[in-house]
C-alpha cells in the first residue's frame, strides 16, 4: 500500500525576479496538481520515476542508475527529488527502501512552479508513508531545499505557495503572509510552449543587475511600490487597478530581458481583445503569460490566446495547498 500526496501549481500575480532581491511578491495557487506515490521497497534501493517527464531510475550509495530516458538528463531531472526524499529519511531516522512515481498536470518549464509543486507532493508522501510528523513548514524547508539542486538560489517564493496555497505576499526576510483575498480574480493562463530554465533566467537578471546597478536598482523599487498597490487594489476588489498593476509589472520585466517573442505575442493579443491587463508570470523567457479579465470578457481573452497560439486555460485559485490524497 503506498502513499499518495498532491501540491498546486502556482501563478506569480506580481514580483518574480524582484523577489530574488528582497522584494516582495504575491501569489497564488491554482486548481492544476502535481501527485507523488510513495511505496516501501523490500530492499535498500530508492527508485524515482516521473511520468510526465519521462525519466525514471535507482539511486544507491552515491551512484545513479537509469531506467527510462537519457541518463545524463535522467539524473539532472530525478536529482531535487532525491533530495527530498533523502531530507525526509533524515527526520524519521530510517533507512527505507522507496518507489516514488510523479505524475504531474502541472505544464513543465513553464513558470508555473510544477518543479516545486512535485517536491512538496513527494516530500508530504514520503512523510506520511514513514509516519514522519512534519509540519507545513517541514515540507516548506524541504522542498525548499529541492528547488536549490534545481535552481541555484531561489527565493523560496514556489515551494511556499504549493505547500500552503491561497494567496501569499512572500518576501525573503519577512517570510510568507496569507492574503485575504476575497474578490474573484478572472485569469487566464497561456503557455507559449517555449521551455525555459529558471536557473539561467535568474542568471540572466543577475548579470544585468550587476552590470547597471544604478539603472535597475530602481527597477527593484519601483517593483516593491507595485506589490503594495496591488494589496489594496485587490483588498478593494479593484480590479482595473490589479490590470493596469500587471502591465506595468510586466513592462518593468520586459526591461530585465526576461520577455520574449512568444510571449510578447500572446500577452498582446490578450490586451487586444480587452483584458485589464497581462504580464508574463514565473521566470519568462518562454513559458506562461497572465491576463486579467473581467468575467464578461474573460471567455474572449481565452480565445484570443488560443488563436495566438497559446495553449490557453482559466485558472482558479485554489486554497488547498500541499495534502494526503485519500486511497
Ligand atoms: C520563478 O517561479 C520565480 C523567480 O522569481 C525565481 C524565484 O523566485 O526563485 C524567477
Amino acid at each position: 500500500m503506498g502513499v499518495i500526496a498532491s501540491a498546486p501549481a502556482k501563478i506569480i500575480l506580481f514580483g518574480e525576479h524582484f523577489v530574488v532581491y528582497g522584494e516582495p511578491a504575491i501569489v497564488l495557487a491554482v486548481d492544476k496538481r502535481a501527485y507523488a506515490k510513495a511505496e516501501l521497497r523490500e530492499d535498500k534501493r530508492l527508485f524515482l520515476r516521473s511520468l510526465n517527464l519521462n525519466v525514471a531510475g535507482f539511486f544507491e550509495n552515491g551512484n545513479f542508475k537509469a531506467e527510462e530516458g537519457n541518463p545524463k538528463e535522467a539524473k539532472i531531472k530525478l536529482e531535487p527529488l532525491k533530495c527530498a526524499v533523502e531530507k525526509v529519511l533524515e527526520i524519521s531516522g530510517e533507512r527505507a527502501g522507496l518507489n516514488i512515481e510523479v505524475n504531474s498536470t502541472v505544464p513543465v518549464a513553464a513558470g508555473l512552479g510544477s518543479s516545486a509543486a512535485v517536491a512538496a507532493a513527494v516530500a508530504a508522501a514520503v512523510g506520511a508513508l514513514l509516519n514522519v510528523k512534519m509540519s507545513k513548514e517541514d515540507v516548506f524547508r524541504i522542498a525548499y531545499e529541492a528547488e536549490k539542486v534545481m535552481h541555484g538560489t531561489p527565493s523560496g517564493v514556489d515551494p511556499a505557495i504549493s505547500t500552503f496555497g491561497g494567496a501569499l505576499f512572500f518576501q525573503i526576510d519577512t517570510g510568507f503572509k496569507p492574503l485575504d483575498v476575497r474578490v474573484d480574480i478572472p485569469l487566464v493562463v497561456g503557455n507559449t510552449g517555449v521551455e525555459r530554465s529558471t536557473r539561467s533566467q535568474v542568471a540572466k537578471v543577475r548579470s544585468l543587475k550587476d552590470r547597471y546597478p544604478q539603472v535597475v536598482e530602481p527597477m527593484m523599487r519601483a517593483a516593491r511600490e507595485i506589490v503594495l498597490r496591488a494589496i489594496e487594489a485587490l483588498k478593494e476588489g479593484d480590479l482595473e487597478t490589479v490590470g493596469e498593476l500587471m502591465n506595468i509589472n510586466h513592462a518593468l520585466l520586459y526591461g530585465l530581458g526576461v520577455s520574449d517573442e512568444s510571449l510578447e505575442w500572446l500577452i498582446n493579443a490578450a490586451r487586444k481583445a480587452g483584458a485589464l491587463g497581462a504580464k508574463l508570470t514565473g521566470a519568462g523567457g518562454g513559458g506562461c503569460m497572465i491576463a486579467l479579465a473581467s468575467k464578461d470578457r474573460v471567455e474572449n481573452v481565452l480565445e484570443a490566446v488560443q488563436r495566438a497560439g497559446g495553449n490557453a486555460f482559466i485558472a482558479k485559485k485554489t486554497d488547498e495547498g500541499v495534502r494526503i490524497e485519500p486511497t
